[in-house]
């Protein structure tokens, strides 16, 4: 897409701690940022921080991929060349005890802005899933050809919605539709600026060994040391965020001009244990961080690392940054934003 035209890029959930740094990628590559977030876990203070990094204005709309009105007024004020959808719900402990609020934003999310994209006439979708709606995979690494067997709502919502699109795209030969596999993203901007600002108690690893080696958690507890894993705990593959951001500009350039559907995972293909990870953020940050050993958490599986290697052939994108830099990051943004945004 020429970057120099004016329509704009649409990213829903933009405010979020993935969409900010996507849009920071995207300002750099010089496209006009228009950025649709509820608020509802996005935060203004990390759009204004995008904007500074970013180097360029971001126009901010307040309201919910739920709200078809909402939409229809957004693609009638806003000429948009492109939408990377990143606004949901992610934690898969709530979305057990919350199922039909997850597939309501997720799965209904996804389908009203499909609807009001549709019926705007933009037709250029990056969409943001997950590697959940793998489940437990038979067998590692995980490439794009593994089954779809998600064991949780949060991971059905996304596959879900994954085939809602996918059915639009074989009705709709010219749509251009890039289908994103996050692993786990981790890690903040360079700059500590920007970084993960979780409401309440962090459901994930990282910000939460983050906020014991700053003090403001006393200890963290591994969940289950009995896995089938070199340690014995579990393994995930970790990605930095501004990695995944790239990954999403990679997207957008590699769909092709005449429509056409793309899936790939969005990883880095190495595993990294909860040790490894509490290790590596302790030689970061200088801090130790104190641990015990708690029961497995349901849901959870041992392993998880992707085949990233269509990503690569496909995109041209494969992450740069290891463990430790993502555990530098972090430090760095957790050590100057001790309260996160607030
Ligand atoms: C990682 C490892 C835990 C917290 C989640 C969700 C989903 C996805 C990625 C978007 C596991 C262990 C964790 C703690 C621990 N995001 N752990 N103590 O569950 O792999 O994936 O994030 O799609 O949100 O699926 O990530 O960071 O919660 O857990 O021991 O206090 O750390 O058991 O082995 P997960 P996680």
């Amino acid at each position: 897409m020429n970057a120099d035209t004016k329509p704009w890029v649409l990213v829903t959930g933009g405010a979020g701690y993935i969409g900010a740094h996507t849009c920071v990628a995207l300002l750099e590559a010089g496209y006009p940022v228009l950025v649709f977030d509820s608020l509802v876990n996005g935060s203004t203070e990390a759009l204004a921080r995008a904007s500074t990094l970013g180097g360029g204005e971001i126009a901010f709309v307040q309201g919910d991929v739920r709200d078809r009105a909402a939409l229809d007024a957004l693609f009638a004020r806003y000429p948009v060349s492109a939408v990377l959808h990143l606004a949901g719900v992610k934690a898969v402990g709530e979305s057990v005890a919350r199922p039909l609020y997850y597939h309501e934003v997720n799965v209904a999310g996804t389908l009203t802005l499909a609807q009001a994209m549709h019926a705007a006439d933009v037709r250029t979708l990056v969409f943001s899933s997950s590697a959940t709606v793998y489940g437990a995979p038979a067998r590692m690494p995980i490439d794009e050809s593994a089954p779809l067997a998600p064991n949780n709502p949060y991971g059905r919502s996304k596959r879900m919605a994954e085939d809602l699109l996918r059915d639009h795209c074989a009705a709709h030969p010219e749509w251009r539709l890039a289908i994103l596999r996050y692993f786990n993203p981790v890690g903040a901007h360079p700059s500590g600026q920007l970084g993960e600002d979780p409401l309440g108690t962090p459901d994930n690893l990282m910000p939460f060994v983050s906020q014991v080696a700053i003090g403001r958690r006393p200890e963290l507890a591994v969940f289950g040391n009995d896995y089938p894993t070199p340690d014995g705990t579990g393994v995930r593959d970790y990605l930095h965020v501004c990695d995944l951001a790239r990954g999403h500009l990679a997207a957008l350039h590699a769909l092709p001009a005449a429509g056409g559907e793309l899936t790939v995972n969005l990883g880095t293909g190495r595993g990294h244990s909860v040790l490894d990870v509490v290790r590596a953020f302790e030689t970061a940050s200088g801090q130790t961080v104190p641990l015990r050993f708690a029961p497995r958490r349901p849901g959870d599986i041992a392993a998880c690392w992707a085949d990233p290697s269509r990503a690569e052939q496909l995109l041209g994108w494969r992450a740069e940054c290891d463990l430790d830099a993502m555990c530098r990051d972090v430090w760095r943004w957790q050590r100057g934003n001790p309260e996160g945004y607030r």
